[in-house]
């Protein structure tokens, strides 16, 4: 693939995947406010733009083989851990821009979850074992904080209560 074109794919799915997000959390805040019209239109457009992000990582990668898609999303968790989340906090902390440093806090610490479950499955997965990923996921719906079998009953992370967790 020419350069240019895999730029253009990259860009384009970045754009496409920030307004699928976008438009998620749109369709929550119009929810919130009683217009449920206009949330069910924020949440069909915004499974259109994940449709086009999809087609366009499709062009551009091979996503069909489960242990490179664990060793890529290994990389993106521990690059956010190492560099990339320590450095905006930092940031954040010097610019007293307090709701930006608990936000990237938030993620980093959850970025470790991420990678430690995503490690310990791809040593399942690279033998055959599915299904001895068995247990239930839960995560916090304030923080993103990440746990395996039970939600705990306070968010270590946020101290949201036992409730806040969404089940996967
Ligand atoms: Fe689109
Ligand atoms: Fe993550
Ligand atoms: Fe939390």
């Amino acid at each position: 693939m020419r350069k240019m074109t895999q730029a253009n794919l990259e860009a384009a799915f970045a754009g496409e995947s920030q307004a699928h997000v976008r438009y998620l959390i749109f369709a929550e805040e119009a929810k919130a406010k009683g217009l449920k019209n206009l949330a069910r239109v924020f949440e069909a457009f915004a499974y259109s733009e994940y449709v086009h992000a999809k087609n366009h990582l499709k062009a551009m990668e091979n996503v069909e083989d489960a242990v490179a898609n664990l060793d890529k999303a290994i990389a993106g968790e521990t690059y956010e851990i190492d560099e990339m989340y320590p450095k905006m906090h930092d940031e954040a902390i010097k610019a007293k821009e307090r709701r930006a440093a608990t936000s990237f806090r938030w993620a980093m610490e959850t970025e470790k979850n991420h990678a430690e479950i995503y490690r310990k499955f791809r040593v399942l997965i690279a033998s055959g074992r599915d299904k001895s990923i068995g247990q239930k996921f839960y995560v916090c719906s304030v923080c993103g904080y990440t746990v395996e079998s039970e939600p705990p009953e306070v968010c270590p992370l946020c101290s949201a209560g036992k409730a806040m967790f969404r089940e996967f």
